[in-house]
């Protein structure tokens, strides 16, 4: 063996290793979420079981489980092994026909696979949506409260984030005056979740025209963000913001992670809906992002065509449209529950919930004793009562906190007794 190092000697003498800086994009990520929830302390000496409503994953009480089709297609494209080599960076050709056709109108909104770009979950199709648009210094408006993923994309990539307020009291419309006194000459989008986390507010079509209105009068871009598609309850129905407008280009975000109970599964896309080439250079920049991590998961996109565009008449649409109805079904039974007993306790505002799979309920601090605000009141609940939920904080707004109604009912009926007898013990 050669020993003889081909190394050439330092020039001069070593300096000693030395701990190193992360990069500046680094150390401006930081999700405010993580921050606040790593604050709570978990009881130490709980003697109740702890329940957990803090997750927006409805996998996790096992009670809601993803299609048949879905798991059948993929273990048999697991078998084939046809699934495990790299694929195009924006996804499968297959898989954005796909995308394309279910989540577009030839009449209304039309899209072609050269309008979808597979990204690695919803937020990472946010990210893409983002920051292909927005250079550092541009803005973003931004609803409040809002999923906290679009302020940490913004903040690192130095984008200046405008929060536009929604409205309790409108059951969470966004004050349309106030959005429009927010724009400047370096607005470049408004991103509206609809339905909404963590808001569970579904968007009447004339909401959605009204705020369509203001991007049209300032010729701005929308970036929706989908993710929650056509989970809605009662009389709520949701309408893809592409299909209200001929005219303003909508960038819509959305994924298989709550449509299909498969978070982990990480798989999002864009759907981008251009007017009048405005976007053409946009597209092509997505495609570019998408080259970073060479694409999403491929065997996870190979399931895309089978639950989304199964042939009609088919033994698995009929099973798709079962497992639909079903999941629908639970949650929207939950959301009603929820209302039914959050709204009897004294001291607690609940705001309507209209879709995903989530409730704000405002905190009334003149009612409850020895509460300071929102995170005060997540941490005593956890001390007293063993139930855990997210402070209104997480999400940019005080003294409301978020419940995730995914759980089966005996659990969330025994979350909500606890809830309410902290909130009869706390009472003035
Ligand atoms: C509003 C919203 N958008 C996007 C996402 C991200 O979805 P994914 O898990 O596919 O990255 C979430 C996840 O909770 C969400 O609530």
């Amino acid at each position: 063996m050669n020993t003889k190092s081909n190394c050439p000697p330092p020039a001069k003498k070593l300096k000693p290793w030395t701990r190193m800086n992360p990069s500046e994009l680094a150390n401006n990520t930081s999700n405010p979420i993580r921050k606040i929830v790593d604050n709570i302390k978990m009881p130490s000496n709980a003697n109740k079981e702890i329940i957990r409503l803090s997750l927006g994953d409805p996998t996790v009480f096992g009670n809601l489980n993803c299609p048949d089709v879905l798991t059948e297609t993929i273990v048999k494209n697991v078998r084939s092994i046809k699934h495990n080599g790299y694929i195009h960076s924006a996804g499968t050709e297959v898989a954005r026909d796909a995308i394309a056709k279910c989540y577009g109108n030839p009449v209304t909104h039309p899209l072609t696979r050269d309008d979808i770009i597979i990204a690695s979950g919803g937020s990472g199709a946010l990210d893409i949506a983002i920051t292909g648009l927005l250079n550092p210094g541009d803005n973003l408006l931004l609803p409040k409260p809002a999923f906290a993923l679009y302020q940490v994309i913004c903040d690192a990539h130095k984008i200046e984030t405008r929060y536009y307020d929604l409205l309790p009291e409108r059951n969470w419309e966004a004050d349309l005056v106030q959005m429009a006194s927010l724009i400047d000459d370096r607005t470049r989008a408004i991103l509206v979740n609809n339905p909404s986390n963590p808001c569970g507010s579904v968007y009447s079509k004339e909401h959605l025209k009204a705020i369509l209105q203001v991007a049209e009068n300032y010729r701005i871009p929308i970036i929706a963000d989908e993710i929650y598609g056509d989970m809605t309850y009662g009389d709520s129905v949701f309408y893809p913001m592409a299909s209200l407008t001929t005219t303003v280009p909508v960038i819509s975000c959305s994924g298989l992670a709550k449509l299909f109970a498969v978070p982990g599964w990480r798989v999002g896309w864009i759907a981008v809906h251009d007017r009048n080439n405005i976007l053409a250079d946009i597209r092509a920049a997505y495609f570019k992002l998408s080259t970073l991590i060479l694409g999403a998961n491929s065997l996870v996109q190979s399931a895309i065509p089978a639950i989304l565009t199964p042939v009609k008449g088919s033994a698995e649409e009929k099973s798709l449209a079962a497992f639909k109805k079903q999941y629908y079904s639970i949650l929207d039974a939950n959301a009603q529950f929820t209302l039914e007993k959050l709204r009897k306790i004294r001291g607690l505002k609940v705001v309507v919930p209209q879709g995903a799979m989530y409730v704000m309920c405002g905190i009334d601090t003149s009612i409850l004793r020895d509460v300071k605000d929102d995170l005060d009141f997540t941490q005593k609940l956890l001390d007293e009562e063993s139930v855990l939920v997210l402070p209104g904080q997480c999400f940019g707004v005080d003294n409301y906190f978020r419940v995730v109604f995914s759980a089966p009912q005996e659990k969330l009926g025994e979350a909500y007794d606890r809830i309410a007898s902290f909130c009869q013990r706390h009472s003035k």
